[in-house]
């Protein structure tokens, strides 16, 4: 018998079968493709928490069991095992690469991390302070006037060009920014040193002057990257395949992702954290803030508490947590705020509340602390959560382009506003 879900309108009796598709783990969905031509009605999933929106090869999660994978291989092992840079071409080119092919894979991005400096005028135009991510989707959203040769977006091997492009310059584009905002002298990309250490080297060098980065602040950087890097269809990636779906240029795409990521209750999470800590202040006044998150009638939210999907552990937080103790022991960081954390994880892992509600820290409580702990101003951290995240995005515009006809995204809607009103 065929896998389908029968499903019955109890006010006229009336049936249709549906049918069940099965992936290779996850639970099965309900192909409701034909929902409406059969039953005149629409589904009703608000926020998409039923619903799935696409297949996909790259990344799974169980949200239950607290596991994640890229293309197969489980987060925790990538972490272990892999670099930054081996996630990112596992991503792209479906495979983790031998030694000769990462090699020449960093030196192809090397050739295209420098960025086209006519772009850096755009600086000048933002005034005093705007927020790094207005200055990164802007500069990703104008690429797509500068780097023109790469317009054939149906031409799957242009867009890998285009995908080491974007993935070689937003960390220059980022770090070119924060010492724009400060009046630093610009210093140059320079991959030699690795891709990771690269980023930390640009905030921190001055022309002629050595820069001596610890190889646990590497370490913990290259960590925040690599567990970052994709996490299915979230509201960033989502937005990025929607952009995609209209046959908008990927830079379009991408930088339409950099805007969904912004909001604190997705990459501006841990910008938020870090805001929260330092407005608690001090562990005595974590059972008031803890009191406030309870309380239904206020707005606050424990930052880098909950997540949609993972209702057991995140198993980025787990990773980072490690990292985060050895990071705050070899280097120091302002003792207060890792105590009000401490206190902050203690009693929220115990609180019904939060118990009840399944609501763990998540990727961004600890990836806050581990950014502060490196000397990156807060309002940074969402731009560098675009620089792990990119690789995702673009696997994902690509996955959605080799699947094609691309449907365009265009969900329907219960209409409950006025009718008729001019009768
Ligand atoms: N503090 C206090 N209560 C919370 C929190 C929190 N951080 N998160 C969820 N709840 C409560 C919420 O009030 C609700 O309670 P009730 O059932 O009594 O109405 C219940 O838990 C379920 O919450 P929800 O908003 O329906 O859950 P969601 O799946 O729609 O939201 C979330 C997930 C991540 C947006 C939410 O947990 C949140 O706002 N967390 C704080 C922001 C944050 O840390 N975001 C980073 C997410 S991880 C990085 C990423 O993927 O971008």
């Amino acid at each position: 018998m065929a896998n389908t879900m029968t499903m019955t309108d109890n006010r006229t009796g009336k049936s249709w079968e549906f049918p069940i598709l099965s992936g290779t783990k996850g639970p099965d969905v309900v192909d409701i493709g034909s929902f409406y031509s059969q039953t005149g009605m629409f589904t009703f999933d608000q926020g998409y928490t039923s619903t799935a929106s696409c297949k996909s090869a790259i990344t799974f999660i169980d949200g239950e069991k607290g596991e994640l994978m890229h293309r197969g291989y489980d987060i925790a092992w990538l972490a272990e095992n892999k670099k930054f840079l081996d996630v990112v071409y596992l991503l792209l080119y479906k495979k983790l690469p031998s030694k000769e092919e990462l090699e020449s894979f960093r030196l192809e991005l090397k050739q295209r991390s420098y960025i086209n400096e006519k772009m850096l005028k755009l600086f000048d135009a933002l005034p005093d302070k705007a927020h790094p991510m207005a200055a990164l989707q802007s500069t990703v959203a104008m690429m797509s006037a500068y780097y023109k040769r790469d317009m054939n977006i149906d031409d799957i091997s242009d867009f890998m060009e285009l995908a080491k492009r974007l993935v070689a310059k937003i960390p220059t584009i980022i770090a070119f920014y924060y010492r724009h905002v400060r009046g630093f002298p610009q210093i140059y990309p320079d991959l030699d040193r690795g891709f990771v250490e690269n980023f930390l080297y640009m905030l921190r060098a001055f022309p002629h002057d050595r820069v001596d980065l610890k190889p646990i602040e590497v370490k913990a950087f290259e960590a925040v990257l690599l567990l970052h890097a994709d996490h299915e269809q979230n509201a960033s990636t989502s937005t990025v395949r929607a952009v995609g779906s209209t046959h908008a240029h990927p830079y379009a795409s991408i930088s339409a992702g950099i805007g969904a990521l912004w909001g604190h209750a997705h990459g501006g999470a841990n910008e938020g954290v870090i805001r929260q800590l330092e407005e608690i202040g001090t562990p005595e006044r974590v059972d008031e803030f803890i009191a406030r998150a309870k309380d239904k009638n206020d707005p606050f939210r424990l930052m880098g508490f909950g997540h949609r999907v993972y209702k057991n552990f995140d198993p980025r937080a787990k990773v980072l947590g490690k990292l985060r103790d050895q990071l705050i022991d070899e280097i120091g960081i302002d003792t207060n705020l890792i105590k009000v954390a401490k206190r902050i994880e203690e009693i929220a892992l115990n609180d019904e509340y939060f118990v009840s509600r399944k609501l763990y820290p998540n990727v961004d409580f600890n990836s806050g602390l581990i950014l502060k702990a490196l000397g990156i101003p807060n309002e940074m951290f969402a731009a560098i959560f675009v620089m792990g995240r990119v690789p995702g995005w673009l696997s994902q515009w690509m996955e959605q382009k080799e699947n094609a006809p691309v449907k365009i995204t265009r969900p329907r809607q219960l209409y409950v506003g006025a009718v008729d009103q001019a009768k």
